[in-house]
């Protein structure tokens, strides 16, 4: 245990800890994306700035730090390494396979056995560990989740599993019957899909996952590349006296219990607030209002 990153207490964090197996992992979480350059490709333009929010994000005490080798490709692993190595023991790193990314910023599919095993031996070489944490299966595309058997992939992933390589799975940007098919083949811990106050079309799937003791992990949580703006959204900001990244952050903690939290950013002052605002107390009117803005958008 490296002192100098010792966490703070799990209770600090709004929304507590939870349970990825036998991990346990505060339910407010690190989205590390946005740390590579813009569109995720190439170096970050201030590299000691994104030291900085990953030092100060498990300062915080955030243990659930979600990359992909795919990101930057591989600058953001290579970051959290150079901030954070050797890691704390309660540190978790979850990461995704299943893509890789075009000298044009695209994301081409990676889903071959062959891609599956070279990528989880890239992740484990960029990060510096002999075994992964947890490793999600990312399917669909940048359009969202497509519609298709998930076998052969998720049956490659849960050989290396075996292997040793990894220690949980989870899929992401995944269609619900692909859920259903990857837990016919192995155990899943987390599933990571696109997910926001004005994105639910996975409602029924988080209630689901929530009875089976599943995490359920939103990506762009705050919106992603276009923040969630609503008149919604901002009036019940304006009264709790909060941003409404805060509110949207609290929301999904409210949401349910399953839901953990890797909102991105490449701000200490925005990682601050967020921490602090996903703590907000909504009141059953502000949740009325707020659900406004699913239904209509
Ligand atoms: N599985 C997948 O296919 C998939 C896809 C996308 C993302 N992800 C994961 O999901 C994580 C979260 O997604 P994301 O980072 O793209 O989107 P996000 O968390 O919804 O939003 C991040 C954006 O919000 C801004 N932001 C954060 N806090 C703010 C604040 N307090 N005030 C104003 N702006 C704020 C950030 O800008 P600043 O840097 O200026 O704060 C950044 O541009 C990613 O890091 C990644 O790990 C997974």
């Amino acid at each position: 245990m490296n002192t100098s990153h010792a966490p703070l207490a799990e209770k600090t964090l709004p929304g507590g800890s939870w349970s990825l197996g036998d991990l346990t992992v505060s339910r407010f979480g690190y989205g590390a994306m946005q740390l590579a350059g813009p569109w995720v490709m190439g170096p970050p333009a201030d590299h000691a700035g994104a030291l900085a929010v990953l030092r100060d994000a498990v300062e915080l005490g955030i243990t659930h730090i979600d990359t992909s080798e795919a990101y930057g490709p591989h600058v953001t692993n290579r970051l959290i390494r150079e901030a954070l190595h050797p890691y704390p023991e309660s540190l978790h790193l979850v990461t995704k396979v299943g893509a890789t990314r075009d000298a044009q910023g695209g994301w081409p599919t990676a889903r071959e056995p062959e891609d599956l095993r070279r990528a989880v031996h890239e992740n484990l070489d960029t990060l510096g560990i002999e075994v992964l944490d947890v490793v999600n299966l990312r399917l669909g595309d940048a359009e969202g989740p497509r519609p298709g058997s998930l076998a052969a992939a998720f049956e490659a992933l849960a050989v290396l599993q075996q292997e040793g390589l990894v220690r949980h799975l989870g899929v992401s940007n995944a269609t619900d019957e692909q859920v259903a098919e990857a837990q016919s083949i192995a155990p899943i811990v987390c599933v990571q899909n696109m997910y926001n106050l004005a994105h639910r079309h996975d409602d029924a799937l988080v209630d689901r996952l929530a009875e089976q003791g599943v995490a359920y992990v939103p990506f762009f949580p705050l919106g992603g590349f276009s923040p969630l703006q609503s008149a919604a959204l901002s009036t019940v900001a304006a009264r709790l006296d909060a941003t409404p990244m805060s509110v949207a952050l609290a929301w999904l903690l409210q949401r349910s219990h399953n839901i953990l939290l890797i909102p991105g950013t490449s701000s200490t002052a925005h990682l601050r607030e967020n921490v602090v605002g996903a703590g907000l107390s909504l009141s059953p009117d502000d949740l009325r209002e707020l659900d406004t803005i699913g239904r209509h958008a």
